[in-house]
């Protein structure tokens, strides 16, 4: 953040306020409110954040016009083509590529976490076995502060880091569980000899009573997946993280808050709505209903898995993923899968439709992730587990970061108050 020297100049009754601007590396110009109330005893009022930066980081930058995604400056889409999911971790956490040295010696710590407790397998078995795997997920997540307290303490860098690398190292232990208990198969070890999308296929799919292979194809689509959705700037479930760690609660706790978060069909809730979506819809021919009653005001229906508040042009990560669903289907052997069709006819006529056009609504990452999640063999109830096993590295990443700012202080947000004024009590008998 640079002080540019600029100001904005507020009048307000009468009075002349000097707002100071800063400057981003890239990006829009930002107005300094923070001494805005103590000076002129008016607050800022934007719900849903739509014009306020809530917090300065080096870590993702997004330019929506553009359809740009950038971890620590390199580009999403070479990081899906070159890297794997570990080295875009050490890259997010650590803010650079690592050398092979340093590289090897953080697999080997992440590896090496990937257990989880043993007596967290009897805490699994108090959930009802129909419960969605998020349920269980935000309960586990949260659970862990009861498992780990010996990485709880937010003041030691070294606890920090501990518990940066058990996140990362047993989400994906911890959703494998969730969906095995959630189909009444045995939980899989982890198998510290695969890499990390290689080892969560394992945890998924193997049984005990047979050999399975993990194709390294569907490992490979697996790890892209895990990139795309490694970080995405201060989105809702991350400001949610951000937000419950500003009052100091444990990192474990404050990944469970994201992870509620997530969950909802507005955020990473929608990769399981978008292709319940495609199954209603069923058919090309039923297309055009469905475009009708995302356009009709009178009717809730939105098509899940389009439009995004940053990204007004082209989400990058659909871009790469649309890429992945063809391979994979083809793997698979099933490129001619009616969703598919659905899907891509469905993308097109919404393009070509002069409300999306309007809109600036396009495909986001939501929108081919459960073509390919649903060929590789998850329920759909899977998916946005599979988000929150990706995202966690984001949200530790930020959380380290905002930890380590001295400028942290606990999130407090003000209102635009509409209630009633002061009024005095009513006895029961004369209401
Ligand atoms: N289908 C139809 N219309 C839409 C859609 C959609 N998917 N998305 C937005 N619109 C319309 C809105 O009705 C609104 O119209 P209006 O201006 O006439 O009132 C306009 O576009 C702007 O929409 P907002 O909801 O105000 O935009 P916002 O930035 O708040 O919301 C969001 C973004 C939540 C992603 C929205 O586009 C949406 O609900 N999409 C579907 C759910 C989805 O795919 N979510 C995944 C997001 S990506 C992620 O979290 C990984």
């Amino acid at each position: 953040m640079t002080d540019t020297k600029k100001t904005a100049q507020l009048s307000l009754n009468g009075e002349t306020y000097e707002l100071p601007i800063f400057s981003p590396t890239t990006g829009p110009d930002v107005l300094d409110i923070r001494k805005l109330y103590g000076q002129a005893g008016v607050f800022t009022y934007d719900p849903g954040f739509t014009s306020t930066a809530s917090c300065d980081s080096t870590i993702t930058y997004i330019d929506g016009g553009k359809g740009e995604l950038l971890h620590r400056g390199y580009p999403i889409d070479q990081l899906a083509s070159k890297s794997h999911h570990l080295e875009v971790c050490y890259l997010l956490l650590y803010g650079e590529l690592p050398t092979a040295a340093q590289l090897e010696d953080f697999e080997t710590r992440v590896t090496r976490h990937t257990m989880v407790h043993e007596q967290m397998h009897n805490f699994f078995r108090g959930f009802r076995r129909d419960a969605h795997p998020m349920a269980t997920l935000v309960g586990v997540v949260g659970a862990m502060s009861a498992f780990y307290h010996d990485s709880t303490d937010i003041n030691d860098p070294w606890q920090r880091e501990v518990a940066a690398i058990r996140l990362i190292a047993k989400l994906p232990t911890i959703a494998a569980m969730a969906y095995k208990y959630s189909i009444g198969q045995p939980f899989v070890y982890p198998r510290n000899d695969l890499d990390y999308a290689a080892n969560f296929l394992h945890m998924c799919f193997s049984v005990p009573a047979e050999e399975y292979h993990v194709d390294p194809i569907l490992a490979r689509a697996m790890d892209r997946i895990f990139i795309l959705h490694a970080d995405h700037e201060q989105n809702a479930s991350t400001s949610t993280v951000r937000l419950a760690s500003s009052s100091g609660a444990n990192p474990f706790a404050c990944i469970a808050a994201g992870i509620a978060c997530l969950w909802g069909p507005a955020h990473g809730g929608a990769n399981q709505a978008c292709l319940e979506m495609l199954k209603e819809i069923g058919s090309v021919d039923r297309i055009p209903e469905f475009i009708e009653r995302a356009k009709d005001k009178n009717d809730p229906f939105r098509l899940m898995g389009f439009g995004h508040r940053v990204y007004k042009n082209t989400d990058p990560r659909a871009t790469v993923l649309k890429q992945s669903a063809d391979e994979v289907l083809e793997l698979l052997g099933v490129e001619n899968n009616p969703l598919l069709q659905v899907a891509k006819e469905l993308e097109q006529t919404a393009l070509n439709d002069e409300y999306f056009i309007e809109k600036k609504l396009f495909p986001n990452v939501d929108f081919y992730s459960g073509i390919i999640l649903e060929a590789m063999g998850f329920p759909t109830s899977m998916f946005t587990p599979i988000f929150a096993l990706s995202r966690t590295v984001g949200w530790i990443s930020q959380w380290k970061e905002m930890i380590a700012d001295p400028q942290n202080k606990i999130g407090r947000p003000r209102q635009l108050y509409l209630g009633e004024t002061a009024r005095d009590y009513i006895d029961i008998e004369s209401r």
